[in-house]
């Protein structure tokens, strides 16, 4: 006996949602979760697949069958028969999907909120978006203090480029931008926040497995975007501490003056002038300062200089800043420490032939004090020699 051709579509229906659930759960989607809030947020995906896959395969099986069943047949050139709407049909289309849908909505809002929800003693960090890399913001006087308004270098933090968090100590991220729209994620956290210039979002969240992963910016933001990637190491108490300790007192030397840091010794290139010991220890002081001035604002997200251990390509390459800042500073008739200089402050003024215009952030002229220019200007033409 031939079966209606609705009990048809229906066995097939029936059957390739089947396979299609079964092919859909079995797909590892996430990599590994390392935070409390992932459960959650798969299982939220796995009932999201589940209601999905049954609907895209009724959509399907409904048209690829009228297709074939229903085809004209050659040389039927006549009218199909006059039909007019389906009230039943409409009302049941409208009211399922409308269903479906609000249950979805409550479901995802009941998720979030649970995952939003604000948990004691939390550690609050500020994660700061820039073209193109990612900075931290740590409070220096206990877990839960305040650090600060986001990507303000106040005296109350200290600033970091790797973003290290103590397992099972829940966090509160302040997320800003210095320029354009980035977004903040770590696919092992599940959790995906934007960072917007003039505003600040928040994310919270508990890592609880040990190990090292990474923020990957996920909202094209220029020509670095690929690149806009920082490390996240999740460790115990005792390494997180000293971590914390470690950053706050170099925070401080770095910052602490030109002379201190680089001390006696400075690199051999920096006594150039052959002078007296204090003016070989200024130098050094500033080329180390320039290093690490270097390193924290993520110039390697962009440039390559094997001194700081930098490969990025979007920029000029500095292992021969020297020879070039010669060449283009002869042209525009300046020295070679204005031209770099200028080239940090105001990008704009001069863009090395073969690369494009206005890639070069103009924000550090007010992130950095002319002070710490020249630090990098003294430690860019001093490793840049290659
Ligand atoms: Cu920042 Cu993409």
């Amino acid at each position: 006996m031939r079966k209606h051709p609705i009990a048809q579509m229906l066995t097939i229906g029936v059957v390739a949602s089947l396979i299609g659930i079964a092919i859909a759960l079995n797909i590892p989607w996430f990599p590994k979760s390392a935070d409390t809030a992932s459960h959650k947020i798969d299982t939220l995906y796995d009932v999201l697949l589940i209601c999905s896959v049954p609907i895209f395969v009724l959509v399907m099986t409904v048209a690829i069958y009228s297709v074939v069943k229903f085809r004209a047949r050659p040389g039927d050139m006549s009218d199909g028969a006059p039909i007019h709407g389906n009230t039943r049909l409409e009302i049941v289309w409208v009211t399922i999907p409308f269903l479906i849908v609000t249950g979805l909505a409550i479901y995802g809002w009941v998720v979030l909120n649970n995952v939003e929800a604000k948990k004691p003693n939390e550690r609050m960090i500020n994660v700061v978006g820039q073209q193109f890399t990612w900075h931290f913001q740590y409070a220096k006087n206990g877990a839960t203090a305040d650090p600060g308004p986001c990507g303000n270098n106040g005296s109350k933090a200290v600033t970091t480029n790797e973003l290290v968090l103590q397992k099972d100590e829940p966090v509160y991220f302040r997320i800003c931008s210095r320029d354009v729209i980035h977004s903040f994620w770590v696919p092992e956290f599940r959790l995906k926040q934007d960072a917007v210039p003039g505003i600040t979002t928040h994310m919270r969240l508990t890592p609880n497995r040990d190990g090292n992963y990474t923020v990957v910016c996920t909202e094209l933001c220029g020509l670095g975007h690929s690149t806009m990637r920082s490390p996240v190491h999740v460790v115990n108490g005792p390494q997180f501490a000293t971590w914390l300790r470690q950053q706050i007192s170099s925070g401080v030397a770095a910052g602490g003056g030109v002379g201190s840091a680089g001390g006696g010794g400075g690199t051999p290139s920096a006594n150039t002038g052959g002078g007296g010991g204090n003016a070989g220890g200024a130098a050094g002081g500033a080329i180390a300062q320039g290093k690490q001035l270097f390193a924290s604002n993520g110039c390697g997200g962009c440039h390559t200089l094997s001194a700081a251990g930098a490969n990025g390509t979007v920029g000029p390459n500095l292992n021969t800043l020297a020879t070039s800042a010669a060449k283009f500073a002869k042209q525009l008739g300046q020295s070679p420490q204005q031209y770099v200089f200028t080239s940090i402050k105001n990008p704009t003024a001069f863009t090395v032939p073969g690369f494009p215009k206005g890639v070069m952030p103009s924000t550090f002229g007010q992130q950095l004090s002319p002070q710490q220019i020249n630090a990098l200007v003294k430690y860019l033409l001093s490793v840049g020699k290659g």
